[in-house]
């Protein structure tokens, strides 16, 4: 079972993009795949048209069991929710004497092994959210967004994983995926060719700049549904080959 982190400190990178996307892509290709939103915002869910009364806060805090939780999305693809629950949980966490940082791996513990995939999205900032996805991840994938200069917070966040590494040494920042490409845009190419140059095979096709992939979401559609010939299915499907590919490496 492959645990992946979509994580980036910074907001509005394409990282609940990716993570629906990628996970909707996985399950096409036959994969068993969860679905984990640990975004206050809870919009993993709603992006794939899911409304469940109860998530991921709900099963940690013991007031649901995960079979409960865990909601049938599509086929192959389940998702369990994030939202303002969450907020709540967060201060339990930050709380606890010790070990807090363990209490998401705690509660997954029953679902190891069930599927081929768990991808988490995650909130922007640093929080103790965050720090619990890391802990129970094994790859980060981080997207960043080449229309502004990112480099700096995407160094960042690679030296507070190190930090998790420590404790955590299976944690890899194992992808690098660009976002926001626009080839008209010079600074769009010069980011990239820096991504490439500090990071080198980490760092994924580009996904382009495609209005149909903000517009799926309000119809509660992956991008493969809402739009399955536009240049943002043809950029998730690129995504989805390139970590099938790594699996079987
Ligand atoms: N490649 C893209 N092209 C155009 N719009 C995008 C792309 N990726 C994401 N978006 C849109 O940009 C906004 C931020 O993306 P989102 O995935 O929510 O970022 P994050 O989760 O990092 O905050 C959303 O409205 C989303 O629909
Ligand atoms: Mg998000």
């Amino acid at each position: 079972m492959k645990k992946l982190a979509i994580a980036l400190s910074k907001g509005g990178v394409g990282k609940t993009t990716t993570a629906v996307n990628l996970a909707a892509g996985l399950a096409k290709k036959g994969k068993s795949v969860l679905l984990v939103d640990v975004d206050t915002q809870g919009q993993a869910a709603r992006a794939l048209g899911a409304h469940p009364q109860v998530g991921l806060a709900e099963v940690i805090g013991g007031e649901a069991e995960f079979e409960t939780a865990c909601t049938a999305a599509r086929a192959n693809l389940w998702v369990l929710s994030g939202g303002r629950t969450l907020a709540g949980l967060k201060r339990v966490i930050t709380r606890k004497d010790f070990g807090g940082e363990q209490t998401l791996v705690e509660t997954m513990q029953g679902v190891d092994g069930r599927f081929d995939y768990v991808v988490l999205d995650t909130a922007p900032g640093w929080d103790a959210l965050t720090v619990n996805v890391l802990f129970y991840a094994d790859a980060a994938l981080a997207p960043v967004s080449l229309e502004v200069m990112t480099l700096q917070g995407l160094m960042e966040f690679s030296r507070s994983m190190g930090a998790i590494q420590k404790y955590h040494p299976e944690l890899q920042l194992k992808y690098i995926l660009p976002t926001f490409f626009d080839r008209r845009v010079r600074k769009s190419e010069e980011i990239l060719s820096q991504l490439q140059a500090h990071f080198g095979e980490r760092v994924c096709a580009p996904v382009r700049y495609n209005v149909r992939l903000s517009e799926a979401p309000g119809y509660g559609q992956t991008i493969f549904e809402y739009a399955p010939s536009s240049i943002g299915a043809e950029d998730y499907h690129r995504l989805t080959e390139r970590i099938l590919q790594d699996e079987r490496a």
